[in-house]
């Protein structure tokens, strides 16, 4: 099957390339590199430098695609309020409308970050109270995606060439570098492992949906500190800074998709932090031809 993955040379669109490379599909990746390495897209598929901005190209990219992958994003959390209104939802609706157009099938990353304050477990039903401008941007986009699109609300995401919490602390405790925690560090979040993401968006081939990705366990940033100094057996040095505006807690209420579609989180923290550790990635990294 042939299929663009926007974003592909990011984190998670990487990992989601190589598996559809592995599985035998005919795989496009649409990335314009902004925070994406050409490195990271895997060889055999087929690398398209380009902007989701941009109505031509993204058509171009998709011609005899049966569906889009879209990750393309400005994937900071605390990114500025314009990039996230023009990349994460102008580009989505772009994107969107192409795929409407060519009939392709929509399977769109969008964020825990949509949930914001409402209460933990998040629910897929609940009211959504966005916060941040990239929540904001998320919701607004998964409100202009075709109604039979496959919608996963991923939580905190973390493995190999990932760039958030769990990946810096992992960078640095063993290297004893300073760690810092803004707050009490009682804040939690829900880290799910990538290649249980990418388990989950193939699943988007067959559904539609909205449908929570993560654990359905939070975790606090001490608690996690504490794993990584059991598992990488060195101690950290924490210093705390003054508190951030940010959610205070996250977790996924993830009956709905297990419910629905069998699917299960398979790594648990520990073992995905030793995999982190040790850097391991599922292919050996070669660039795209
Ligand atoms: N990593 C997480 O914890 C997490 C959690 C929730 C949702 N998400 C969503 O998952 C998707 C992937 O996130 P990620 O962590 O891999 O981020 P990432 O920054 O590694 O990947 C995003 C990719 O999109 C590309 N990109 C950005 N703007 C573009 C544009 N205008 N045109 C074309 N390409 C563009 C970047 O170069 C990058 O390669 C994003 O949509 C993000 O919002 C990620």
């Amino acid at each position: 099957m042939k299929v663009l993955v926007t974003g592909g040379a990011g984190f998670i669109g990487s990992h989601l390339s190589r598996r559809l490379v592995a599985l035998g599909n005919d795989v496009v990746v649409m990335d314009n590199l902004s925070t994406g390495k050409k490195e990271h897209v895997p060889p055999g598929a087929h690398f398209i430098k380009g902007d989701i901005c941009e109505p031509l190209t993204v058509s171009r990219a998709m011609k005899d695609c049966s569906a889009v992958f879209h990750l393309a994003a400005s994937a900071d959390a605390r990114g500025d309020a314009d990039t996230d209104y023009k990349v994460n939802f102008l580009g989505a609706q772009t994107v969107f409308e192409r795929a409407a157009k060519h009939n392709v099938k929509v399977v769109f990353t969008s964020s825990a970050a949509v949930y914001g304050d409402a209460k933990v477990p998040h629910r897929e039903d609940i009211q959504c109270k966005p916060v941040s401008p990239y929540g904001k941007s998320k919701l607004k986009a998964e409100r202009a995606a075709p109604k039979n699109s496959f919608i996963i609300r991923v939580f905190n995401c973390y493995g190999p060439r990932g760039k958030g919490v769990v990946n810096t602390f992992c960078r640095k405790i063993p290297e004893y570098e300073d760690i810092t925690v803004y707050g009490n560090g009682l804040q939690t979040r829900d880290y799910v492992y990538v290649s249980d993401v990418v388990d989950a968006l193939l699943l988007g081939f067959d559904n539609a949906g909205v449908y929570n990705v993560g654990t359905g366990s939070e975790t606090s940033l001490l608690n996690l500190i504490d794993v990584i100094h059991k598992v990488a057996n060195a101690k950290p040095h924490v210093t705390f800074a003054l508190a951030r505006q940010e959610v205070a807690r996250s977790r996924a209420d993830i009956g709905k998709i297990r419910r629905e579609l069998g699917w299960e989180p398979k790594i648990q923290l520990e073992e995905g932090i030793g995999l982190v550790l040790q850097g391991t990635s599922p292919v050996p990294e070669k660039p795209a031809a």
